[in-house]
């Protein structure tokens, strides 16, 4: 496997130190950097919080009428919303009618930044989602396709408990990879992998410092 460093030398042999990261080839026009986001994973979650005062976590309901286990929340110019009319980006928070919490600027470096290590220059990301995984909380495998452009990535940032990711191709048949998501890896995914169905499997109880029982993942996508 080709594998590139971040910055300086890489072991590939347990986490990288602090302010190194490593980047490991998923598919064409998808890859994992391991530990990318690691020296800003506290500084997310207290950006988080506030976040979360305006738009609290809620279990949202899919068009089949189905609660989803993972709790989802969204910061940006417009948030990915489900309800019994379908999947959509809006502006507002259907909960409290209002826009969406602003994007913390911590959040979009990171995304904006992870982007460019991936190839995908001149990110501008303008949507959030941000998931809560509780212990047996997953996502079913899916493709992000209600964004109107699929020219841009799709960057996802990984906090707190580990999860087991599945990353398959642009066909559901394709049986799907399994790599482990720990607190601070980023994968970005776009270019020939943009379509790529991906999805999480149940997540294990566990208890980590950063997030308690909790895996917390962020979203980011060019929505509109
Ligand atoms: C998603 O597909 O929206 C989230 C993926 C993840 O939680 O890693
Ligand atoms: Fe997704």
């Amino acid at each position: 496997m080709k594998l590139s460093a971040g910055s300086m030398t890489a072991d590939l042999f347990g986490p990288p130190p602090n302010g190194r990261w490593v980047s490991e080839p998923l598919a064409e026009g998808a890859a994992i950097l391991r530990g990318f986001a690691s020296e800003e994973a506290a500084a997310l979650m207290d950006s988080l919080r506030e976040i979360l005062t305006a738009a609290p976590f809620r279990h949202m309901v899919t068009p089949g009428g189905f609660r989803m286990s993972v709790a989802m929340t969204n910061c940006g110019h417009a948030g990915w919303v489900t309800d019994r009319a379908g999947y959509r980006y809006d502006r507002l928070d259907p909960t409290t009618k209002r826009p969406w919490p602003p994007r913390p600027v911590s959040f979009t470096r990171v995304a904006t930044a992870a982007a460019a290590a991936t190839g995908f220059g001149g990110y501008e990301p303008d949507s959030c989602l941000i998931n809560r995984y509780e212990p047996g909380a997953r996502l079913s495998l899916h493709q992000d396709r209600n964004e109107r452009d699929f020219s841009a990535p799709i960057v996802s940032v990984s906090l707190g408990l580990p999860a087991m990711f599945l990353f398959g191709g642009a066909s559901r048949k394709e049986r799907p990879r399994r790599v482990l998501l720990e607190s601070g890896d980023v994968v970005v995914w776009g270019g020939a992998a943009r379509l790529a169905f991906h999805g999480v499997a149940p997540l294990a109880d566990g208890d980590h410092p950063l997030t308690g029982r909790h895996r917390i993942n962020l979203t980011f996508r060019k929505a509109l």
